[in-house]
């Protein structure tokens, strides 16, 4: 496989700046809109709440919330858990929201705890009933509220806090608050909005409640779960891979680097080629600027080509192994022990008929199918279409042969 790919805008950074776009009643013009499943549910949920959604370019589009409904009672509500991002913007922008409680998912347990309890803490009620949310505040009143449970920062908690304190009256600091990029991408999206928002970046957050946010245009920045993938892909089985828009991607390249990779870093963009005689490697998945967790299962396939024993701890949840069994029906080498995995290589990996459990573990089994030795079958690629724009066309560009059936 050899060419280049550009990465698309990020999944993670979009569909909290779609909700805040709830947060005023003028336009909003978003940039670099991936072509998603999620996003497109998030789209449809806003249109259900009333929102005026247009498509103004290819990746461009205009959203006008003017009066949107508080009862999230949509079809689309639980293919997303994003939509959960809802309950900040709708509670900021019109005191009140009614919302389905999130399932869990396959990649475990995904409590709301936190956000919950920080939406108390701003004065709101919060009640539950029949599998549905309700929250409701005359008026929000700054405060301090940690974001830090027990497996760190919660990201889309953060988001929610942050739109719903906004609007508050006086002064919120949320501490523990998680930093990831996406995090910083809503923050200067609200800034640009009229929010006052300091420590953007840190784990200490402080709003300061403003009357009114206005309407603004925002560009989305790259998707580094994309970035990583197509890294992770070239490094595996590349003659040479350009992939440009490789921004934050430092908690990957730098293992990466360290195990031997060959790879060269240019502003934005890396060169990155199938290296032999990778060295072991020891990830352990962490809050961001550590490895990320949507990482996890496509550096377990590049570990399995990697001579010894690789180790990949699992912090964030502690049920993402659904591409383990898929793996070993591959003949990779891989046990698990508790929350980690112990990767025995280097194997070579045999074609086989695979089921997809979730979006990164579906990435992670294209890695692999197309490391492997003949034919390889993935079923339950809706779940990839969450997460990646045109994945099939971007690896048919660099040389893949996938058809589908
Ligand atoms: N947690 C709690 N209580 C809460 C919230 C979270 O205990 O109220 C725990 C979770 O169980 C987990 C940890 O805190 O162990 C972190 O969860 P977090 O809330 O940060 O996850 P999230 O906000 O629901 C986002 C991404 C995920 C990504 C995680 C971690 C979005 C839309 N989703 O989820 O992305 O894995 O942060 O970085 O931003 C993906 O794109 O494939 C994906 C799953």
């Amino acid at each position: 496989m050899h060419g280049s790919v550009d990465i698309s805008g990020s999944k993670n950074a979009c569909l909290p700046v779609l909700a805040a776009c709830l947060l005023t009643a003028e336009t909003c013009i978003i940039r670099n809109i991936p072509a998603l499943s999620d996003i497109f549910s998030m789209i449809d949920l806003m249109k259900d709440l009333g929102v005026t959604v247009e498509t103004i370019s290819n990746k461009s589009i205009r959203v006008q919330a003017r009066n949107p409904r508080s009862v999230v009672d949509s079809t689309h509500v639980n293919r997303i858990r994003a939509s959960v991002c809802l309950m900040g913007s709708l509670l900021g922008r019109t005191g009140e929201v009614a919302i389905p409680m999130p399932g869990g998912c396959v990649i475990g347990a995904r409590p709301i705890d936190l956000h919950l309890r920080g939406f108390q803490m701003l004065g709101a009620n919060v009640s539950t009933f029949d599998s549905n949310i309700y929250l409701s505040a005359k008026t929000l009143i700054g405060n301090k509220i940690c974001m830090s449970g027990k497996c760190g920062p919660t990201v889309t908690g953060t988001a929610n806090l942050l739109m719903a304190s906004v609007f508050a009256q006086g002064k919120t600091v949320i501490c523990g608050a998680a930093c990831e990029p996406e995090i910083v991408s809503l923050c200067n999206f609200l800034t640009m909005m009229g929010a006052k928002i300091d420590g953007i970046g840190t784990s200490t957050l402080t709003i300061l409640g403003v009357e009114k946010l206005h309407g603004c245009e925002f560009t989305i920045s790259h998707d580094r779960i994309e970035a990583g993938t197509f890294l992770i892909l070239g490094l595996a089985c590349a003659k040479e891979l350009v992939v440009n828009g490789i921004s934050n991607s430092e908690s990957l390249i730098n293992p990466l680097l360290e195990a031997g990779a060959d790879m060269k870093i240019e502003t934005d963009k890396a060169t990155i080629k199938k290296t032999e005689n990778l060295r072991c490697m020891h990830i352990i998945t962490s809050p961001f600027p550590g490895f990320p967790t949507d990482l996890h299962a496509q550096i377990s396939v590049l570990m399995t080509q990697i001579n010894g024993v690789s180790i990949l701890e699992e912090k964030i949840y502690p049920e993402r192994f659904g591409h383990v069994p898929e793996l070993v029906k591959m003949k990779a080498n891989i046990q698990l022990n508790g929350h980690s995995e112990i990767v025995n290589g280097r194997c070579d990996l045999h074609g086989s008929e695979l089921a997809a459990t979730d979006l990164r573990a579906g990435a992670a089994l294209y890695i692999a199918g197309l490391l492997a030795k003949g034919e390889t079958t993935v079923t339950n690629t809706h779940y990839v279409a969450r997460g990646y724009d045109h994945f099939n066309e971007k690896l048919r560009a660099i040389g893949a042969d996938i058809h589908e059936v």
